[in-house]
């Protein structure tokens, strides 16, 4: 088949699975969460397309939040050491968040960033991930919502990035070596 973009060897998860778990996820919680209001934490910059995607399918009335965050060192690989480039622009004591992450990969930076949201009292932490890697994953993280489970290749699309290049596509896969050649 032609490829759905030059740089793309494999789509792993197409437009349209993800639109059918997005609003699959969106049911969860609009459930699980009747009745209530949900502060949703969005993490910059990966999480914009869950984020946007995912509020409005939902019912519950919701606000929004943005953190963005970077670990130090390494690009590749996460540290576990992160360091808060925008914080939360308000308090979240007595609310109840709901962390959005595209994708948790060695988990390292949400277990950072839950312990973080939790030290400020709010009255429940919860987590949605779209995608994870259970062959990364190096530390235990509670995630009430995964989306899905896929191999640890390299991905983008969706929100996930190759030096800061490909959220936009609408689909997630794995890059060509040359595409990745390219911007090494
Ligand atoms: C990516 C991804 C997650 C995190 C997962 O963000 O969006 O936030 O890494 O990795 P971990 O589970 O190994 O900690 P990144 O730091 O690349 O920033 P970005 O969202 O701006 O792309
Ligand atoms: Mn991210
Ligand atoms: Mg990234």
């Amino acid at each position: 088949p032609p490829r759905a973009h030059p740089d793309i060897d494999e789509i792993l998860v197409s437009r349209d699975e993800i639109a059918a778990k997005i609003a699959e996820l969106a049911a969860r919680v609009d459930a699980d969460y009747a009745g209530r209001e949900i502060l949703l934490v969005g993490v910059l910059k990966g999480a914009v397309m869950v984020m946007a995607d995912l509020s409005r399918a939902l019912s519950v009335p919701i606000t929004m939040e943005f953190m963005a965050v970077s670990s130090y060192g390494s690009t590749t690989s996460s540290s576990g050491v992160v360091r808060i480039l925008k914080d939360l622009d308000r308090s979240i004591e007595g609310q109840d968040v709901l962390v959005v992450e595209d994708i948790i990969d060695s988990g390292l930076t949400l277990s950072w960033l839950l312990r973080n949201l939790r030290s400020r009292g709010p009255a429940s932490l919860e987590v949605l991930a779209l995608f994870r890697k259970p062959e990364a994953i190096t530390v235990d993280v509670d995630v009430r919502y995964v989306g899905f489970d896929i191999p640890s290749a390299f991905v983008v699309g969706y929100g996930l990035d190759y030096a800061e290049h490909y959220r936009t596509l609408p689909f997630v896969g794995t890059l060509t070596p040359e595409a990745i050649a390219r911007r090494a």
